[in-house]
């Protein structure tokens, strides 16, 4: 048995960022909070999207002060002016589409974020959404789920089908201005989720569908788009592949990948898709024997040749394969490599964070101990 969920319009094309003042006069909005960040302000992204709200005579207010890796409390302060508008727009990546899902929420529902954090807490339905993101990676634009971080440390999701947008609106003209490492934190992000839901003891036939084409269009695109930004069929097949990881994620969750990166990102504020990336190949050896079948399937889509390979070393293409692309789109492999020394917190700190993500952990294909958690930071370190 299994249920699939998804939000309830996906509109994907070039141009398609135009029609958000007609998509909200639907609605029925008259004044939308547009929840994005300072870089989208600078690239001239909110100004166009208020000139077409505004054509449909439809105000705005606008949040633009959300950090990489937000605080719970920067989802307070969206949402109490949330609760001055019928309708959240969120404009830009994954962590503004995380706290404009929050914010919506929170505007119908008494209280701070932090009193929602966990699974199914939030009480009532928050305004109505519409997510546009301008990467392709997180999937925030299709999922359930808000992450937000705590102060010191640690990280905690508001986790709801209230969080699930009306709308997702995708137009990989949005995405072309992205720098390389973005494109590539991002890109290694969407990767993550597309592997995870793949490998997830929740996967189910549909997922596995979302999840491996995923990894096909992402694995094929992303040197295309880090390496010539302009590519327009590379964008809009990153920006599929985001978004088929997310439908994946949504139903079929995260994996050990994930749980190993909160840590890093809480502790040691590393970005969300440099983390996954830096500890995917290592999660990925400490899982293919529990997955074999579906290890050498992504080997294969992602180009791998498995013709007179043993399931093993079919399985094994798909790490060699996961550590080309990282290498070709200049991440690298070892945590230390990007400038980060593990010292205030310890690895057996991290651990502990890490074994508390229990969702993603019991998604994992096989089961990891805090043991095997020390082990992986090392081999990562
Ligand atoms: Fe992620």
């Amino acid at each position: 048995m299994f249920a699939f969920r998804i939000v309830p319009e996906i509109i994907f094309g070039c141009g398609v960022a135009d029609r958000i003042g007609t998509e909200v006069k639907k609605i029925g909005a008259k004044k939308v909070l547009i929840v994005s960040d300072a870089g989208i302000g600078n690239a001239g992204l909110i100004s166009k999207v208020e000139k077409f709200l505004h054509q449909e005579g439809i105000s705005n207010e606008t949040f633009t002060d959300v950090p990489p890796e937000p605080w719970v409390d920067v989802a307070d302060e969206a949402g109490s002016l949330a609760r001055e508008c019928d309708l959240v727009l969120g404009l830009g990546g994954g962590s503004v589409m995380d706290i404009a899902k929050a914010a919506a929420v929170l505007a119908k529902n008494e209280g701070k974020a932090s009193d929602y954090q966990g699974m199914n807490k939030v009480h009532a339905p928050g305004l109505p959404k519409i997510m546009m993101p301008t990467t392709a990676g997180t999937g925030s634009e299709v999922t359930f789920t808000s992450v937000l971080s705590n102060r010191p440390v640690g990280k905690g999701g508001i986790n709801s089908p209230y969080l699930f947008p009306e709308m997702a609106l995708l137009d990989p003209l949005l995405t072309l201005s992205m720098p390389p490492a973005i494109t590539a934190a991002t890109g290694m992000d969407a990767l993550t989720h597309a592997i995870e839901a793949y490998t997830s003891q929740q996967a189910n036939p549909m997922t596995d569908i979302f999840a491996l084409k995923a990894i096909e269009l992402i694995s094929k695109n992303l040197p295309i788009a880090f390496n010539d930004g302009g590519n327009l069929t590379a964008r809009e097949n990153m920006l599929m592949g985001s978004l088929l990881g997310g439908i994946a994620i949504a139903n079929a969750g995260v994996g050990a990948t994930h749980a190993l990166a909160y840590p890093l990102g809480g502790f040691y504020r590393v970005p969300h898709g440099i983390s996954n990336a830096l500890l995917l190949p290592y999660i990925m050896e400490f899982n293919y024997k529990s997955a074999e079948k579906k290890f050498a399937q992504i080997g294969k889509v992602m180009g791998g040749n498995s013709d007179n390979l043993s399931q093993e070393n079919a399985a094994l293409m798909a790490i060699t394969a996961v550590r080309k692309l990282l290498h070709n789109v200049q991440i690298p492999a070892k945590i230390k490599k990007i400038g980060v020394e593990i010292k205030k917190y310890s690895l057996e700190e991290m651990a502990a964070a890490a074994m508390g993500v229990s969702r993603p952990l019991e998604n994992n294909p096989r089961k990891l101990t805090s043991e095997d958690a020390i082990k992986i930071y090392k081999q990562a370190y």
